[in-house]
């Protein structure tokens, strides 16, 4: 269950702000982009779960080698839904997943002084296949494989478009076994895909569920009710707040496990949103920025500011409903009355009552904020939530009148760092 806690009365000013639903899906219909079917394709989840079958019980450690969109779902997907030491386990039923999405030498270094080559399998992922930083560690990690006198192809597997790019080439010069990304779907959409559903499935995370739950929000995303239409709703709030000098959107999960879905949903927002074009060549320079934040961690870190600092953001707090564990805190110090209104309390009952204090300041301090409800982390919501976000990106694009869809200043920085280095 994800449910939005929003009033009726702000659904209803939502209707008569904004009640051009049905135009603006078809906008998106019409930008061509495959992120909201690629929950339709059988095909790519067998192959996915073929190949994990067939790699299970050879590797002890599974290494991302990617960046941005290629990197940030699959963090994310780790740290949601596996156990937040899972690396650290004794007895782990599934090899340690790391994902390399830098290239600070020390980075790469320290990992390669953990793994061992001939028991780690390399996924490298890059949509365009032509990354500087992804193809860097490509070339070291391929080294450091080929110098044991390990075969390449039983070390490497590639996740990159079907026909463009030096990986797709090396791929299929060399016949290394690889994955597709389609076409029309961009690395910061990509987590449905192979990108994030391989190394999911290595790890022994269910991807049909997390496919399901995208589903399902998928048909929230088509109905032209605003009642119905979650991503609408989100993006419908930002908008309009927007005018309202609120240029900032807080992510505020309160959930450790969640923290990892905030940093994906950064770039998803930022890339997408920050544009100095729109749809008709005018420069607008539109953006919004997104920060991210973690209950009850950044209580005492950024609320001050939040409550106090400029007017200027939104925000969206995530609820769990459910931790799965929920532990008393014992009672060390009876005879201690200023400390007694821990007696008894739950930290998952703390953890919800922090949530609900903080929001309520916030919004004493009129500080626009909205709850996103959730019954529990796990695959279904997970991949609910991608698709909720995704989509919600999708209608901010749209009510914006820009592409959210490219990233002309990513590619900007890459071509001159290439130049730089010729
Ligand atoms: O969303 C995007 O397209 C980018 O952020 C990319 O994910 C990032 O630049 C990495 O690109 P690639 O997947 O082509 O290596």
């Amino acid at each position: 269950m994800i449910k939005l806690n929003i009033s009726n009365s702000t659904v209803t000013e939502l209707k008569s702000e904004h009640d051009y639903i049905a135009k603006y899906l078809d906008n998106i219909y019409q930008r061509g982009q495959g992120f909201y079917n690629v929950v339709d394709d059988k095909k790519m989840v067998d192959d996915v779960l073929k190949f994990a079958k067939k790699m299970e019980g050879k590797f002890k450690d599974i290494v991302v080698l990617g960046i941005g969109g290629s990197a940030l779902g699959t963090i994310c997907l780790q740290q949601s839904l596996k156990h937040l030491y899972e690396n650290e386990l004794e007895n782990r039923k599934w090899p340690r997943l790391h994902v390399l999405d830098n290239i600070d030498p020390l980075f790469i270094k320290q990992l390669e002084d953990i793994i061992s080559p001939d028991k780690t399998l390399f996924i490298t992922i890059s949509k365009s296949g032509d990354t500087p930083e992804t193809l860097a560690q490509y070339f070291y990690f391929r080294s450091v494989v080929e110098k044991k006198g390990l075969n390449v192809k039983d070390h490497f597997v590639f996740i990159t478009d079907a026909e463009k790019g030096f990986l797709r080439e090396i791929s299929q010069n060399e016949d290394i076994p690889s994955f597709e990304i389609p076409e029309n779907i961009g690395g910061r959409f990509s987590v449905l895909t192979p990108v994030g559903l391989l190394p999911a499935a290595l790890i022994g995370i269910d991807i049909k569920e997390l496919l399901s739950g995208a589903a399902q929000m998928r048909e929230l995303f088509y109905s032209d009710s605003v009642e119905h239409n979650l991503p609408f709703q989100i993006a419908t709030i930002q908008y309009l707040l927007s005018f309202e000098g609120k240029i900032m959107t807080v992510l505020i999960p309160y959930s450790q496990k969640l923290i990892r879905f905030a940093d994906w949903y950064r770039q998803l927002l930022a890339e997408s949103i920050g544009k100095a074009k729109d749809d008709h060549g005018n420069t607008v320079n539109i953006g919004l920025t997104p920060i991210n934040a973690l209950g009850v961690t950044d209580q005492h870190s950024q609320n001050q500011l939040y409550n106090e600092g400029p007017n200027d953001k939104f925000f969206i707090f995530i609820r769990v409903n459910d931790f799965g564990c929920d532990m008393k805190i014992p009672v060390t110090h009876p005879e201690n009355k200023s400390v007694n209104y821990l007696k008894g309390v739950s930290f998952e009952k703390l953890m919800h009552t922090e949530q609900e204090g903080t929001l309520q300041a916030l919004t004493q301090n009129e500080r626009p904020n909205i709850t996103l409800e959730i019954d529990r982390v796990d695959e279904k919501t997970i991949g609910g939530m991608f698709m909720l976000f995704e989509c919600a990106t999708a209608f901010l694009g749209e009510f914006f009148n820009i592409n959210a869809f490219d990233q002309p200043g990513v590619e900007l920085s890459k071509k001159i760092t290439k130049k730089l280095l010729t």
